[in-house]
């Protein structure tokens, strides 16, 4: 590679040199601190030219913060430095800006600090492993923590063994260096081996702590395979300087990796996340170097790394320079602070005053969690931290940053904290074995939320949309976008929508419009629907639609995601907040939601109304009918026991119940990962009826709408060919479907055609989850499956 760019070497060097007298000119720069690497980037090929050059330059004295650099060029470039310098930089800010949705990993992270509030150890671990519990199923494969430790610990290996271990001098501090404890597997096993871990190396668990800071993390892995070492936190090396959780994912981590390791950094794991606390070592001990005793703050230490960083990332630091403080940033990736005052340290008892936010001296606990869930039980005061805010813990008050790349400093912001709208019960299991079972019985519960203030007497109203229904009535086109169960209900509104709104709709999974780069107007209505907000598909086929002009829509669950704030309007779905991996409740809610937004964009269509308004005077009864159909639990737990041995499972639906088959299919390859296959019944003779013999179990949706002639030709034929079949139908209409005893059948309440595919997909939920049960597999987290796919 070096070879191949002899004929420009001199092109190379005059170009460095110019550069670097360019820096200098500032005074900041030294040689030493330009890292140059070669790298063929085959995309960014020109005539003539066959490599570029990625230059990374670093900022070596963070209190002096001026704007470091990293950045690809080729030797044309090199001609005009000046304005090449203002043009990279913005180039890697635009960068930056569309990769914070180039989201990683899904992980939790979590962290716990107690400020003038006694907690003993045991209490610190007992609330980070809680808190990890709470986001266990973002990502369930391996798990961490750091803790303080003993004051006066001797200089030998740091504990786990994995950062370092060797025997080096202590660094010149006084205050405890940071335990870490990490282990593969779920939060249960971290938790036993932390345990196991502390009993042997005889830490007292008993001890208390009037202020201490501790940080958690449960993984998903994509860089690096389940291991300890692999987990976080990740450590910036022997004595754990700097440790830090991380959740996303950093792309240049390999260029910052290289640099790290010229400067004698050693690296003990393979993910992205290790070069972050080491850059902040980095970072740290140039200041130190150079100026003495701290002259560097905690947060310059952190905005100078983040300087660095490109890639989406929530990030939480702990170190033992900056003893019992806490900064937690985030650049894409959803972060949230709760904040819990203490109005009598003995007693536990708190005010939700939120103007107490920045009081000094009063007993408080802070958390830093990926999600509500996690810090709902703590407290309701929350912040959801921005896009590149700096979050600084210091002595009971928290100060943000606001970062910029563009500026040397970053901006002071001063935020209130909003009042959490959400009940504790929401995240526990109540009388429930398991959250998909809790959350498939809280439908009629959710679907009334979803609906509550929406409905009026002949009329629908969203308030997220309402503004933008015009627009919408003008498109050329609504595209439904999104992906596994949140397509699904898409699929399911899309005969409505149609029917309902004359405009023509079309259906993307978010990954295949992305793969085809399909095509998409300005005059089109996108609409994105997703539970979770976050699915790293979904967004970046949003930021394709937001750069075609389209006008974009959300339809999303969780309040404050990335979708949510991405989008130009939208309507949350208020189903609560939904915790089994395999999706239930939100699948419901979003139809309903989809519906109601057929029905408002069809308000102004006289040939409709008729039909418009008998849906909406049925909407209000559907909680009712799905509880009625809850009551075939046992029926379908019994179903469940006769498919318990079967290999695979067909579903079949038309119309508004394609997406039932589809949906009732994805639940059971889900969670009770037995390979089903949801199929449209009009296609069963080009193909699927080969399949069809006495052992196969058949699932057909019949119940009665404009399909259903159609559906009971199906099953007769299925029945010629001795098909094993089961059929869905509407309450009475048994002897109508079933053409023989040996048929078996599942009868459901009818409702609203429209609305059939809520009340249809229930006793498929219960199958899944019956057989995932019976088969002793994993409901709430299934293998390889996370809640939300953030990594593409
Ligand atoms: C809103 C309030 C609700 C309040 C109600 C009463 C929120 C989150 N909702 O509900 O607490 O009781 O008014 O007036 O504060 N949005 C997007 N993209 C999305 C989802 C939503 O841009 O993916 C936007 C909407 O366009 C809207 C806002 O978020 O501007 C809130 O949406 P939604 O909660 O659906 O609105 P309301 O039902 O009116
Ligand atoms: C993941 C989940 O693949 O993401 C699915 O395992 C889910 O259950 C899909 O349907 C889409 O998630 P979201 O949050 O965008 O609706």
């Amino acid at each position: 590679m070096r070879q191949k760019r002899t004929e420009n070497d001199s092109m190379w060097e005059k170009w460095t040199d110019d550069w670097l007298s360019h820096r200098v000119s500032y005074g900041h720069v030294r040689r030493e601190a330009l890292t140059t690497k070669a790298s063929t980037r085959g995309s960014e090929k020109r005539a003539g030219e066959t490599e570029s050059l990625h230059v990374l330059v670093l900022n070596p004295n963070p209190s002096r913060s001026f704007p470091s650099l990293s950045f690809s060029l080729f030797p044309s470039h090199c001609r005009s430095i000046s304005p090449l310098l203002l043009e990279t930089k913005q180039e890697s800010k635009n960068k930056s800006e569309k990769r914070s949705i180039d989201r990683g990993k899904m992980c939790g992270i979590f962290a716990y600090l107690n400020y003038n509030v006694t907690r003993e150890r045991r209490y610190i671990l007992e609330v980070l492993f809680k808190g990890l519990r709470r986001l266990e199923y973002r990502g369930y494969d391996s798990a961490g923590i750091a803790i303080d430790s003993d004051r006066g610990w001797p200089p030998a290996p740091v504990a786990g063994g994995e950062n370092g271990g060797k025997e080096t001098g202590r660094p010149a501090y006084d205050s405890p260096f940071p335990l870490i404890f990490r282990q593969e597997g779920k939060i249960e096993s971290l938790v036993g081996s932390v345990f196991s871990e502390v009993d042997a190396m005889d830490l007292n668990l008993e001890k208390p702590f009037s202020v201490h800071a501790g940080i958690a993390h449960t993984r998903w892995a994509t860089h690096g395979v389940p291991s300890p070492r692999n987990s976080h936190p990740q450590s910036s090396g022997p004595w754990n300087e700097f440790v830090v959780v991380h959740n996303g994912i950093i792309t240049n981590y390999e260029v910052l990796k290289e640099t790290l390791i010229r400067h004698g950094f050693t690296f003990e794991s393979e993910t992205d996340t290790e070069v972050i606390p080491k850059f902040a070592k980095f970072v740290f001990d140039k200041a130190h170097d150079e100026e003495g005793e701290q002259t560097v703050t905690f947060a310059q230490v952190v905005t100078e790394v983040m300087r660095q960083l490109e890639g989406a990332y929530s990030l939480i630091f702990k170190s033992p320079r900056y003893p019992n403080e806490l900064i937690a940033c985030k650049r894409g990736s959803t972060l949230i602070l709760g904040v819990k005052e203490l109005t009598d340290a003995n007693s536990g008892t708190f005010s939700h005053d939120d103007k107490t936010f920045t009081t000094i001296g009063k007993p408080k606990e802070f958390f830093f969690s990926s999600d509500l869930c996690a810090i709902v039980e703590h407290t309701k005061n929350y912040l959801a931290i921005e896009d590149d805010e700096v979050v600084h813990i210091k002595d009971g008050c928290v100060s943000i940053l606001k970062f910029d790349y563009g500026k040397e400093k970053p901006a002071s912001v001063q935020r209130a904290l909003s009042v959490l709208e959400m009940e504790v019960e929401q995240i526990k299991k109540g009388n429930y074995d398991h959250f998909m079972q809790k959350e498939i019985h809280e439908q009629p519960h959710s679907l009334t939320t979803t609906m509550r203030g929406r409905l009026r007497a002949n009329d629908v109203v969203l308030g997220g949309l309402k503004d933008h229904l015009k627009t919408i009535r003008h498109s050329r086109r609504i595209i439904f976008i999104g992906c596994g169960t949140s397509y699904n209900a898409a699929l399911a509104a899309r005969p409505f929508m149609e029917e309902l709104s004359g405009i023509p709709v079309t259906l993307e999974l978010a990954s295949d419009l992305l793969d085809r780069q399909g095509v998409m107007y300005r005059e089109d209505t996108a609409v994105f629907v997703s539970q979770s907000g976050e699915t790293a598909d979904t967004l970046l086929a949003l930021e394709y639609a937001l750069e075609h002009g389209a006008l974009c829509v959300g339809i999303t669950n969780t309040v404050g995601s990335t979708l949510a704030r991405k989008t130009h309007c939208g309507v949350h779905i208020n189903a609560g907040c939904e915790i089994g991996v395999a999706s239930t409740k939100a699948y419901t809610s979003q139809i309903v939601v989809m519906v109601m937004m057929a029905l408002a964009i069809g308000a102004d269509k006289i040939s409709t109304q008729s039909k418009r308004e008998a849906i909406i005077n049925s909407l209000p009864d559907l909680p009712n009918k799905v509880s009625e159909v809850l009551k075939l639990d046992n029926e379908m737990k019994d179903l469940a026991e006769s498919l318990i041995e079967v290999q695979s499972l067909l579903v079949f639906g038309r119309g508004y119940n394609y997406a039932t088959a589809l949906e009732g299919a994805l639940k059971v390859k889900e969670v009770a990962l037995t390979h089903s296959e949801g199929m449209l019944a009009g296609e069963m003779k080009h193909g699927p009826l080969a399949l069809v013999d006495e052992t196969l179990p058949i699932i057909v949706i019949a119940t009665r709408d404009a399909c259903f002639s159609k559906q009971q030709s199906v099953i007769q034929q299925l029945h010629a060919r001795k098909g094993r079949l089961i059929v869905m139908c509407s309450n009475g209409d048994a002897s109508s479907v079933c053409p023989s005893e040996s048929c078996r059948v599942i009868e459901v309440p009818q409702v609203a055609d429209c609305l059939q595919p809520v009340i249809n997909i229930v006793p498929l939920q219960l199958l899944a989850y019956h057989l995932t049960v019976l088969r002793g597999y994993d409901v709430d987290q299934p293998r390889n499956l996370a809640k939300s796919v953030t990594t593409q």
